[in-house]
């Protein structure tokens, strides 16, 4: 095959995982008193989500995990990213504690290190309770401490055992998708309410990250976010200027605050709403951290967009480039840039991709098997990124492929896969994918020549 991995590059120890989150995977939403979130909300009203899918029943792993985990030891990985459904643990969001939902996560973690896997646990990817968001979800300053003290409950049943910890996946999805675009939970369109919960979903990044050394001195805590690379479309001085913008809206505003920089300036400039700031926050923000998680898919290519919305930066669709069926760009090298950047400019000092994977039509050949030759060169091409940046001295701790199966991708229901794993909805069969077989045998040869 093509872009050979220089596997030697990773350290013995790297961490071989595969990552999910809850809602998309779980289902059994109404049971053992899990209380409704903001996603069974969105995705219930109609027109949401391609087919009116939901994630009520998803993958059924609220059921089925001790078979998911079976799956984990035949793939050979030793690290799982996982989220905590918020909603089943305070169904309210806050105050009661509904016991049952941390017994799950309990028997889960155990069965997970009986199994020789290690759990990294993410507290919130999007599945914010919706009694939090009846009283103003991200965009009031309640719900960052709300986000805090849960994160105490979780931590303090967990944290004897879970060492691996992220607080927030991926705040511009949650921050600029669900407020700004309206494309995900809470369908909010809103640049007010977007700047206001950016900022609060940072603020209670912080607060969760003091409430877990706090709860578990022992955490080892991160933080996920998603980023691209950008690039204008053309030389013109006016697509540059959009590229800076675009950076600062998807790179900048992430992580300048969280590593000490502040909000850039010139996108408070051009956003131009008050940040609900008090005095200390952005010492919370900047909290120190052990590690950082970088989410990477695609690069971006943009254009001057004067009329479009903030930040008035529009992408360019480059024409013959290679694509998932996501129709999002292929370009390992955008993961190799954004590693150097973390480290180089931000001073990161232990990484993970916290995910990385591609959703292609996958369908089953005449032998039953799933047979997927692009997303076992998108995993090849990325992975082959990685040793490129560790070898430029990129402190790269692990890869977390995602998906670990075919789940609920957000606004795009069923439909897309992004599983090593396929999942049947139907009958819930769970069937490894050729991709997957080839992650198994990448890692069996990494722990062969290194170990
Ligand atoms: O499925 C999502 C995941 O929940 C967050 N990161 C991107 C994935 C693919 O879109």
């Amino acid at each position: 095959m093509s872009d050979p991995i220089d596997l030697a590059a990773f350290p013995p120890d790297f961490a071989w995982g595969t990552a999910t989150s809850a809602y998309q995977i779980e289902g059994a939403v109404a049971e053992d008193g899990r209380g409704p979130s903001i996603w069974d909300t969105f995705s219930h009203t109609p027109g949401n989500v391609d087919n009116d899918d939901h994630g009520d029943d998803a993958c059924d792993h609220y059921h089925r995990w001790p078979e998911d985990i079976a799956l984990m030891r035949t793939l050979g990985t030793d690290a799982y990213r996982m989220s905590i459904a918020w909603p089943r643990i305070m169904p309210q969001g806050d105050g009661a504690v509904n016991a049952a939902g941390l017994d799950f996560y309990d028997r889960l973690v155990d069965a997970l290190l009986d199994a020789g896997v290690t759990p990294s646990v993410t507290l919130y990817h999007w599945d914010l309770p919706q009694a939090l968001q009846d009283r103003g979800g991200w965009t009031v300053r309640d719900t960052a401490q709300h986000l805090a003290a849960y994160t105490s409950t979780v931590a303090e049943r967990l944290g004897d055992r879970v060492t691996q910890w992220a607080t927030l996946n991926e705040p511009l999805c949650s921050g600029w998708i669900g407020h700004l675009e309206g494309r995900m939970a809470p369908g909010l369109t809103d640049l007010t309410a977007a700047v206001r919960a950016s900022y609060h979903l940072l603020l209670g990044h912080g607060l969760a990250t003091q409430a877990l050394r706090a709860a578990a001195p022992g955490a080892r805590i991160g933080l996920v976010t998603n980023h691209s690379t950008v690039e204008a479309a053309s030389t013109r001085p006016e697509d540059i200027a959009a590229a800076t913008r675009m950076d600062g809206h998807i790179n900048r505003w992430w992580l300048d605050p969280v590593y000490g920089r502040g909000f850039p300036a010139d996108m408070r400039e051009l956003y131009g709403v008050e940040l609900p700031e008090r005095p200390g926050d952005l010492r919370t923000i900047a909290a120190p951290l052990d590690w950082h998680g970088l989410n990477y898919y695609f690069p971006a290519t943009v254009a001057d967009d004067p009329a479009g919305p903030v930040p008035y930066a529009a992408e360019v669709r480059l024409p013959d480039v290679p694509r998932t069926g996501m129709d999002w760009q292929i370009d390992a090298g955008g993961l190799e840039a954004l590693l150097l950047r973390l480290t180089e400019d931000y001073g990161v000092r232990k990484l993970y991709v916290t995910e990385n994977g591609s959703a292609f039509p996958d369908t089953a050949g005449p032998d039953g098997g799933i047979h997927d030759p692009d997303r076992s060169r998108y995993l090849e091409q990325h992975l082959a990124a990685c040793a490129r940046a560790v070898r430029k001295g990129v402190p790269l701790a692990g890869y977390y492929a995602w998906s670990l199966l075919d789940n609920f991708e957000w606004a795009y229901g069923y439909d897309k896969r992004f599983g090593l794993v396929h999942v049947d909805y139907a009958t819930q069969t769970r069937t490894i994918k050729t991709s997957g077989y080839q992650y198994a045998e990448i890692i069996r040869r990494h722990r062969a020549d290194t170990r």
